[in-house]
Parts: structure tokens; sequence; C-alpha cells
């Protein structure tokens, strides 16, 4: 059954699973958590991210999809819906067009990076093919030039709103559905294999080690988890409203917030295991000078590395096909969000839907794509002072730093305090039972989300910026 009786779609039980985990895990988990790790000493900001996922970002996810599956909206909608009893009423639907807003302005880059995939994974497979060779050029130099080309920075921005509005206009049982069953299974056999062949690698001790060690966290480190917590679970800006939306009333909401939870955890760990064993498998000297604690090291210097280990050339590929899943599977739950608002609110068909808001999306991404070298005037463009540079940074400060804290913010203070705590209930006992623990979820969302995301506000506010 492709449908539910109101004719949105709905999810099979293991197929929401698939489709959220999906979400969940993106260029989050395989590149930024890795790097952010690294550059926070690893150890100590591991354990403070599993607290924040865990405390605030977990029941921030149950929080979305009470309101989705409660309401059976997009977030605009949603948010009016469920705040109809509530003070404040309609002005709550702000949120849900905030949320929505975020997933446009989000996925306008995030689709950009997810084709550097791409890109590099057609350069492995002619690496393995034809030996790694890099014409003299450092990997550096390399990446450089090709952000630098503006052409080729929108053909492949291009080709992944175009993979992403395919999906999407299938619908959600016979496209978002049915392509993230296929492709998570796929990207947890890459990830094992990719775990498993570290086993036997110089640095994976080490690696281990880095990544449990006990040692000193800073504020900044704190924030950071707790930001980084909101981004890797797809909370604060309606994904999981608009997934929740078309959740099966048998479903269990808890059971499937603490499973997506932990599936995303699990893959944020292994993706650090398999890039800090090859990391930590070359010299220290080495290390310093290539990696040093740069943001781009996926493109960069992994490339070279993979071809240095055993197996490196079916590996190296299989790599990069793997974080294109990732991304994939997340900037399908951006377009739908976007995609949904059309539907529910202005009665666009599916297709007019997917294509309009996917062609505003790419259209949208074009001075992102513009502003990494190729044309100065947006590659220098910073209306935040010094804070940001270019377009593409000022997109991802604008969205990491405000909307995503703020839509987190929002949502919690209006599960916890303005819905009403018997409605809340009820749709969490849905499907699943006793609720016992239901004072400490509304705790959690009362005063600890709310407490941590003012602090990440006020240290913006302060001039802190986490990309
Ligand atoms: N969770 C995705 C990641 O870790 C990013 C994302 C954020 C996707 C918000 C959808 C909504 O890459």
């Amino acid at each position: 059954m492709a449908n539910g009786s109101s004719g949105r779609g709905r999810f099979g039980q293991l197929g929401f699973i698939f489709a959220a985990v999906g979400s969940a895990i993106g260029l989050g988990n395989i590149w930024k958590f890795p790097y952010i790790t690294y550059a926070n000493d690893g150890g100590s900001f591991v354990l403070v991210y599993l607290l924040a996922i865990g405390l605030i970002g977990l029941p921030i996810m149950m929080a979305e999809l009470v309101i989705g599956r409660r309401t059976r909206q997009s977030p605009v909608g949603a948010f009016v819906e469920a705040a109809k009893d509530a003070v404040g009423g309609k002005v709550w639907g702000a949120v849900g067009a905030l949320g929505t807003l975020g997933s446009f302005v989000l996925l306008s880059y995030y689709a950009l990076i997810a084709g550097w995939t791409v890109y590099y994974f057609g350069q492995c497979l002619s690496w393995s093919f034809r030996g790694f060779e890099t014409g003299g050029q450092t990997l550096g130099d390399s990446f450089g030039a090709f952000l630098g080309n503006g052409p080729l920075q929108i053909g492949f921005h291009a080709l992944f709103m175009a993979a992403t509005v395919g999906v999407v206009a299938l619908g959600v049982h016979d496209g978002i559905e049915r392509v993230t069953k296929t492709l998570m299974p796929v990207l947890g056999a890459i990830l094992i294999l990719l775990v498993v062949n570290s086993f036997w690698s110089p640095g994976f001790g080490e690696a281990i080690r880095f990544l449990f060690h006990v040692g000193p966290v800073t504020a900044d480190g704190l924030l950071e988890a707790v930001g980084h917590a909101f981004f890797t679970l797809s909370v604060g800006m309606g994904a999981m409203i608009t997934y929740g939306s078309y959740v099966r009333s048998k479903q269990s909401i808890p059971r499937s917030a603490a499973a997506i939870t932990l599936l995303d955890t699990l893959v944020a760990l292994m993706a650090c295991i398999v890039m800090f064993s090859i990391i930590f498998g070359v010299d220290a000297a080495e290390r310093a000078g290539t990696f040093g604690k740069s943001a781009t090291i996926l493109f960069t210097t992994l490339p070279q590395m993979f071809y240095d280990l055993p197996f490196g050339v079916v590996l190296a590929p299989l790599f990069y096909l793997l974080v294109g899943f990732a991304a994939l599977t997340s900037t399908i739950s951006l377009l739908e969000v976007v995609a949904a608002y059309l539907i529910d609110r202005r009665g666009l068909s599916r297709r007019q839907a997917s294509l309009f808001s996917g062609g505003a999306v790419f259209l949208f991404g074009i001075p992102s794509a513009l502003s990494l070298g190729a044309v100065t005037g947006m590659s220098s463009w910073s209306p935040f002072g010094d804070r940001t540079e270019g377009f593409f940074d000022t997109m991802d400060y604008t969205v990491s730093n405000w909307i995503l804290p703020l839509g987190g913010l929002f949502t919690a203070i209006f599960v916890g305090w303005f819905l009403s705590a018997r409605l809340s209930r009820s749709e969490l006992s849905r499907g699943h039972g006793e609720t016992r623990w239901f004072p400490v979820f509304q705790f959690l969302l009362r005063f600890a989300a709310p407490a941590a995301i003012l602090w990440i506000i006020w240290a913006v506010i302060g001039g802190r910026s986490f990309a």
C-alpha cells in the first residue's frame, strides 16, 4: 500500500527506520565528525558528544516525530495545527517556516559538497585502473583547482540535485523508502569492510586510544558537540517532522528514535576508526605536514593515503561511494521538507513540487558553487564581516549557527511548554505502551535542551562560529 488513507505517503515500519537513519547519516558522520573529533583531541570530546546526543538530540528528535505524526503535515502546517490550542497559536507556524527555509539553504550547499564525492569517486576509479598519479600537482592543489572551476562545480551540483529530485518525485514509499532501503545496507556493508580492514592497519591501536582516551575538553568543544548533535541527527530543521508525518500509528516513536540515534552514533564512530587508522598509520611528521587540522582532509590527503594501503585500489573508490550514498539519503530528506510544504500548503502535485523545489535549490546553490574561487566577488562576499568568507561560507554560517540552533530551541520549548503534556504523552505511547520515563523527557525538553542551546546562541553572538 503506497498511500495512507489521507492520500499522503506512508512509510512501512522498517522503511521509516531506513529513511530516517539515511537522513541522519551523512556528511556529518563521515566527514565532519571525524574532523571535529580530531580538532578537539578525541577522547573526552567523544564522551561529551555522546551525552549531547542522548540528552539533547534524542529528546528533540522525539519531539519532532511527535509533532509530525500527530498532525500528519509538513513543518509549517504541523506547527500551525499542533499550536491550535496553545498560546501564540498560528505564530508557531513561523518555526516550521524557519525549518523549511533552513532545509532549502542547507541543501543548496550540502548537495554541492556531495557532488565533490561523485567527482572523487570518478577520480579514484581512474587512479585505481591507471595508477595513482596527480600530474606533478599536490592533491591540495588539484582540489583547489577543482573548487575554482565554476562549470565543474555547477555540473556536479546539478548532477546531485537531479538524483535527489528523481528520488523525491517518486514518492514517500516508492522513492524515498525504496532507495534508502537499498542504499543503507550497501553503505553498512562498505563501512564494515573498511572497519575490518583497519584492524590490520599500523595506526589502528593509536586510533582507538585517541578516540577513547580521557583528557580535558574546552568550552568550545562542549558547544561544538551540542551543535553537531543537532546536525548529525537531522533535527532543528523540520526533517524529522516531515518524515514523522508519514509514520504509521502502530509504530513506536521512542523505540524508532532510539534506534536511529544509536545507528547514527555507531556510524560516526566507525567512520572515525576508519579515518584515524589511516591517519595514524603515517608517521607523525608527515601527518603534521599534510593533515594539520584541515577540514578538507577528505579531498586533499585521504586519497593518497588510501593508495598507500594494501587493497587501496578497491577501498578508495568504495569509500567515496559510501560518502556519496550517505549524502544522497540526506539530501533526499532535505528536499522532502521543501517539496512536502509545496504539496501540503500550496497544492502542487508531488512531481511538480519536487521539480520546482529542486530547481530552486539548484539555482540558489549556484552562487555557492561559484564562491570557492571561480568568481572573486562571490568568494569574498562576507556580510558578517570576518566571521565568514564568501557566499558558501556565509550560508553555512547562517544555517549551522543560527537556523539549526533556533529551530531546535523553539521545537524544544514548544513541545516542552506549550503542547499539552497529555497530548505528547499519548502520541509517545501510541504503538509503544508504557511511558514511565515521560517526566525525564519533559525535563530535558523544558530545561536541559533550551539551556544548552541558549549557551550556543550566546557564544555565537559573542563571535564564535561553528562550521
Ligand atoms: N544529518 C545529516 C548529516 O549528518 C545532515 C542533515 C541535517 C540532513 C538536517 C537533514 C537535515 O550529514
